[in-house]
């Protein structure tokens, strides 16, 4: 699933850079390029980004913040774990749950690739400026160190790994997120 999503959002990727460095009237038989903001197949946008974050990145982040401080291991199951609303001590509980959220953070980046994502002030996600996919490729390494920290159930590397998504997350949202009002506040976010 992960791979062909990414593939999907690849080639539609280097289709779009291709299509921009073809000179014009060359190869005009050839398949236009989707236009900018359209998911390719099979992907859809559901959410802004800010509700994307609020959804995915936030919750699932915390698990692995959580994780730095109370021994996952020891974390007992509460009430009925089948319904558990703490992942940590939900039914895919304790260590468990420290693989899952970072994979979830690791698959959350390629929805930071998909075309046609808004932010809340209504500006295009900005995936088409040049430091966007380093800073998404942050954020999957990061949930990827904190998925092997949930495999390995070794503290250190959970809270190498939590500080490696701290950093993720403030690698953007220093850019993309945090605006003064001389940046123009809400206004100015997904803009540089
Ligand atoms: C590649 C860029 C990028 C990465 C990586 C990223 N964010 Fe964000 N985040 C943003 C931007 C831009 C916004 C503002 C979105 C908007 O206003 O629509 C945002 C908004 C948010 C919000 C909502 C804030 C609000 O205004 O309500 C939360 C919560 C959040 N991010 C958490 C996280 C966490 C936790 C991580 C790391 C696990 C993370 N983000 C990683 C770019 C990023």
């Amino acid at each position: 699933m992960r791979t062909s999503v990414l593939l999907i959002s690849m080639s539609a990727l280097l289709f779009m850079n291709s299509a921009c460095t073809q000179p014009s009237g060359v190869d005009s038989d050839k398949p236009q390029s989707p236009p900018t903001g359209t998911p390719p197949a099979g992907a859809q946008v559901h959410s802004n980004l800010a509700q994307l974050m609020r959804g995915v990145m936030f919750p699932n982040s915390n698990v692995i913040f959580a994780a730095q401080s109370a021994d996952p291991a020891k974390i007992k199951a509460t009430g009925d774990p089948s319904t558990a609303t703490d992942p940590l001590a939900g039914t895919y509980g304790q260590w468990a749950a420290v693989e899952n959220a970072g994979l979830a953070l690791a698959e959350s980046a390629n929805l930071l690739t998909i075309p046609g994502r808004m932010c809340q002030n209504g500006k295009a996600v900005p995936m088409q400026n040049p430091d966007w996919a380093g800073l998404v490729q942050g954020l999957r390494d990061a949930g990827m160190a904190a998925y092997k920290a949930g495999q390995s159930k070794n503290m250190d590397m959970v809270v190498e790994a939590a500080d490696q998504v701290t950093t993720a997350c403030m690698n953007c949202h220093e850019v993309y997120r945090e605006k003064t009002a001389a940046q123009g506040g809400m206004a100015g976010r997904c803009t540089k």
